[in-house]
């Protein structure tokens, strides 16, 4: 029987959960798909660096390039983040006739459609629901069970570190600094938050939603992104006078049928689904045409609920390779204009 040989680029919280998952799960994991799949190496920056999870020696490796340029790999996993060395890894492994997950926002936002034309030459699939609110599963919805809809808003609460704070504030009535910090203390917030309180984060999410939203290409340069860092303790009294909350949103939309897309804060009623959504959740809101008003939730950070959907990446992906067929279909985007940013 054929196996399927992974390997995943990067062990940082969300690698280590898939190592894990991938090698506690093995007998599961080849039942579903169809074929063992064989964890055959994991790139790493340093050998010696502390790990959550114990890795066989021998499969570390700190030679990304010759893991992925082998032509024995079937599937690879990129967890490495940022633009390089990701992107040159995940087109070296398309050329070599992997399939890839990723979990990169940041260069599915930027730089998306190199990365889709690359995997359609090859032949080859590429999925990323994990670059896009955690475990929550919103990039096959809108991509796969929205297909026959016509999606006209989606609004997402996309950045866990964010949210965690305004909630502090809404519910303590702490500044804005203090809360952040309290986020920082329980590990929720980087040492540097700067990519999440300043949007950044949530700016390239909704490129990557506005994207599968609308069936066109929205780049991050091409969302509105303001963040939190000037919401004060007093612009959060004063929703909660109207009975209202703070949340940064994400919000994608269809204005004479082209796309617009923006991050900011907003004042939201607390009868609105997305006001409930408390700490570091997220939730992301879908209106439709036919099907109406949707609402997704969930963990959207942290290592094991992000690898829990880079698996059921990692599966489809798995499954389709076994079938000779790929799954993806981003070349077939609709040619739909994107308005300038900040123009909504
Ligand atoms: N820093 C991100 C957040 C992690 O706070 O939501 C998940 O992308």
């Amino acid at each position: 029987m054929k196996r399927l040989k992974v390997a995943v680029l990067g062990c940082g919280s969300v690698g280590s959960q898939v190592v894990r998952l991938l090698t506690e799960q093995a007998d599961d994991l080849a039942a579903r798909v169809g074929a063992p799949v064989e964890l055959v190496g994991v790139a790493v920056r340093r050998l010696d660096a502390p790990r959550e999870v114990e890795v066989a020696p021998g499969l570390l490796t700190t030679d990304a390039h010759g893991l992925v340029s082998g032509g024995e790999v079937d599937l690879v996993v990129e967890l490495i983040g940022g633009i390089e060395p990701a992107r040159s890894l995940i087109l070296t492994a398309l050329e070599h006739g992997a399939s890839v997950v990723s979990a990169n926002k940041a260069l599915l936002a930027e730089d998306g459609s190199t990365l889709f034309e690359a995997a359609e030459k090859a032949g080859r699939d590429l999925y990323y629901e994990a670059a896009v609110a955690g475990a929550i599963p919103i990039l096959r919805p809108l991509r796969e069970s929205l297909a026959g809809d016509t999606v006209t808003r989606v609004l997402g609460i996309v950045n866990g570190t964010t949210n965690f704070v305004l909630d502090k504030m809404d519910t303590t009535g702490a500044g804005f600094t203090d809360a952040l910090e309290e986020a920082q203390e329980l590990g929720y917030a980087e040492a540097d938050p700067t990519a999440d309180v300043e949007g950044f984060d949530a700016a390239a999410k909704a490129a990557i939603l506005a994207s599968l939203a609308f069936h066109s290409r929205v780049t991050v340069a091409d969302v509105y992104r303001e963040g939190i860092s000037e919401v004060t303790a007093a612009d959060v009294a004063s929703a909660r006078e109207m009975d209202a909350v703070v949340k940064l949103l994400a919000i994608c939309e269809l204005k004479d049928g082209a796309v617009a897309a923006r991050v900011h804060p907003a004042m939201i009623p607390r009868s609105h689904p997305l006001a409930s959504v408390r700490e570091a959740y997220n939730a992301v809101f879908v209106e439709s045409e036919a099907a109406g008003q949707l609402m997704f939730y969930g963990p959207g950070a942290g290592g094991s609920p992000t690898a829990s959907a880079v698996l059921g990446d990692l599966v489809t992906v798995a499954r389709n390779r076994l079938a000779e067929t790929r799954g993806t279909g981003e070349s077939s985007y609709a040619a739909r204009a994107v308005l300038p940013m900040g123009e909504t």
